[in-house]
């Protein structure tokens, strides 16, 4: 899935003024990792700063990140940095030209959504550009649908439980 992710995103976008990117809720880094191998393709110069809360049931997950891209040899690329995508104090204005997420926007509710999605215009250039992915709903085969099916049992889930 997230190889499959990182080539949408890599083929729908213009990489060619794009030197400083943002990856917003990165997690442990498994679109990181796919996304900045498949721009290393097509350009060299270029700077990831992957930013998570990494708290709750995400503890740890920018050392697990961090230590990834120390092994790939890819720690001057990518910065990990530990923050809220709701107040991105330490990242300018205008200074990011391009914002990718993935299974970020889920995570937060209307009022964080709207200050984060705020923010993201706060940092991002005016000619800037952003990706954000989610999750569909609407399965590709058989065990997809049964994920699916079993996730809207989940005690988590904010969706109404099926009858
Ligand atoms: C479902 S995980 C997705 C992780 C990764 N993007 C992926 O696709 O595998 C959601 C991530 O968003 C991060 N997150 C949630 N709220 C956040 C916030 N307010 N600021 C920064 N990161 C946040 C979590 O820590 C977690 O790593």
């Amino acid at each position: 899935m997230y190889e499959r992710l990182a080539d949408s995103i890599v083929k729908h976008l213009d990489f060619e003024r794009i030197s400083v990117i943002l990856e917003a809720g990165c997690g442990r880094g498994q679109l990181t990792m796919p996304f900045v191998r498949k721009v290393h393709k097509i350009k060299e110069n270029f700077k990831v700063i992957a930013l998570d809360f990494s708290s709750g049931p995400y503890e740890g997950d920018l050392d697990i990140l961090k230590e990834k891209m120390r092994r790939e040899k890819l720690d001057k690329v990518v910065v990990a940095v530990k923050g809220d995508v709701k107040n991105m104090k330490t990242i300018e204005d205008e200074s990011v030209d391009l914002i990718i997420s993935n299974e970020l926007f889920c995570e937060l509710d209307k009022k964080g959504l709207e200050r984060a999605i705020k923010e993201f215009y706060r940092i991002l250039k005016p000619s800037g550009q952003m990706a954000h992915g989610e999750l569909s709903p609407i399965p590709e085969n058989e065990a997809q649908r049964l994920v699916i099916e079993a996730n809207a049992y989940s005690l988590e889930t904010s969706q109404p439980k099926p009858e």
